[in-house]
């Protein structure tokens, strides 16, 4: 999968996402399913009007999500798993799938496990400390809590306060995991240190915490961006010979960042809108974004734009226009030249900043929630 990034070419993995996105050849080359129209009327059987992020193709493929429904309708529960890694801010991109994950708790009274993965930050970050990542897991938690979590519900995993029941579980599910099966999905060095080599039992665990628990298999459902999907497949390799059910997986796409091309990183701040930006801070950069526009408002209204290629078409579309009826006169406005990117862009920094203050405020909030959703190690 790692190809050479100087030409732009596709690179996809766990800590690398660049190049141009091919999300039907991930499907091919990571093995996964697309979501069908079949399994969409079977999802909409249970959650009534399909949610945008499946109507519009944002979460694409999955593994064994019709078992999870087979399981479901046979009267049997699931439990939700995802995480982030707390390697800096949380933008609106990393919301994308815990909004989604929120509709299927809700929709599905499920559980869910969080995991904050403040070890595996520490350890492929060399400029980060534990220290560093362990506060900014802290402070990425709020975000989570702002998402509207059940917290009766919901339990966020502190990675490297959780010693006790990670350890133990991790330890069994590493026994039964090669270096090479590592190496091989993952692309590690010799160099690589011993600590990355391990993690991936620990993102492992918390497929098998409830199963664990309840002393019985428990179905597992993991809402997550397409890159986390080298931890799934070796987690569905190990899983059955410790008599655990395999783990599903429902992928979803990158949201794109404000320049040319690119998902939204939080390593280039200034095409990245950030929880805790101010909405005018927010409007300022949308304000500067690429676009899909002509270079002239004269060849715009003689020509039209090009929404396919512009971030600010891609905000409206993944969480900005839930309605698809106006989602649809946004793009034929633009195609048509009806409307050029100045107005569109001053339109959509007025629904971010809305967004924004919103989120802050529920942030806020969550300030007090916090422990309320830690785990606590009870083994
Ligand atoms: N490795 C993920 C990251 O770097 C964090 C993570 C842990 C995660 N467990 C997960 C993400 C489960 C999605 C689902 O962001």
């Amino acid at each position: 999968m790692v190809e050479d990034e100087e030409k732009g070419e596709m690179v996809v993995t766990p800590w690398e996402v660049s190049g141009e996105i091919d999300y039907e050849r991930l499907i091919e080359e990571f093995g996964t399913q697309p979501i069908d129209d079949q399994l969409l009327e079977r999802i909409k059987k249970h959650t009534g009007e399909l949610h945008p992020q499946l109507r519009r193709r944002i979460f694409f493929s999955h593994r064994d999500l019709d078992w999870i429904l087979d399981m479901y309708e046979g009267g049997r529960s699931f439990v939700l798993y995802t995480g982030r890694g707390p390697s800096g801010p949380v933008h609106i991109g990393h919301l994308i799938p815990w909004i989604f994950t929120k509709h299927l708790q809700d929709v599905f009274g499920s559980k869910l496990y969080f995991q904050m993965t403040d070890d595996e930050k520490f350890l492929v970050k060399p400029e980060l400390t534990l220290e560093k990542t362990n506060s900014l897991a802290y402070d990425n938690a709020l975000d989570v809590i702002a998402v509207g979590f059940n917290p009766k519900k919901t339990k966020i995993i502190m990675d490297s306060e959780s010693g006790g029941i990670l350890y133990k579980l991790a330890i069994r599910i590493a026994k039964r995991i090669t270096f090479s099966t590592i190496k091989a999905a993952f692309g590690l060095e010799e160099s690589s240190n011993i600590g990355i080599i391990f993690f991936p039992a620990i993102q492992a665990v918390p497929c098998f915490i409830e199963s664990h628990l309840e002393g019985e298999n428990v179905p597992c459902l993991i809402p997550a961006a397409i890159d986390q999907d080298p931890y799934w497949r070796v987690t569905r390799d190990v899983a059955p010979k410790l008599g655990y059910y395999k783990p599903a997986q429902i992928h979803c796409k990158f949201l794109p960042g404000l320049g040319k091309g690119g998902k939204m990183s939080a390593s280039m701040p200034e095409t990245c809108i950030f929880t805790t930006d101010t909405p005018e801070e927010a409007k300022k950069k949308l304000w500067n974004a690429f676009t899909g526009g002509r270079p002239t408002a004269k060849e715009q209204r003689l020509h039209g734009g090009n929404p396919t290629i512009c971030p600010i078409y891609h905000y409206y579309y993944y969480l900005f226009e839930p309605d698809d009826k106006r989602l649809e006169e946004i793009r034929w406005e633009c195609r048509t030249g009806k409307t050029l990117c100045g107005e569109c862009k001053l339109r959509l920094a007025e629904r971010v900043g809305r967004f924004l203050t919103e989120h802050q405020k529920k942030r806020e909030e969550a300030r007090d929630k916090i422990e309320e959703y830690i785990f606590k190690i009870k083994d």
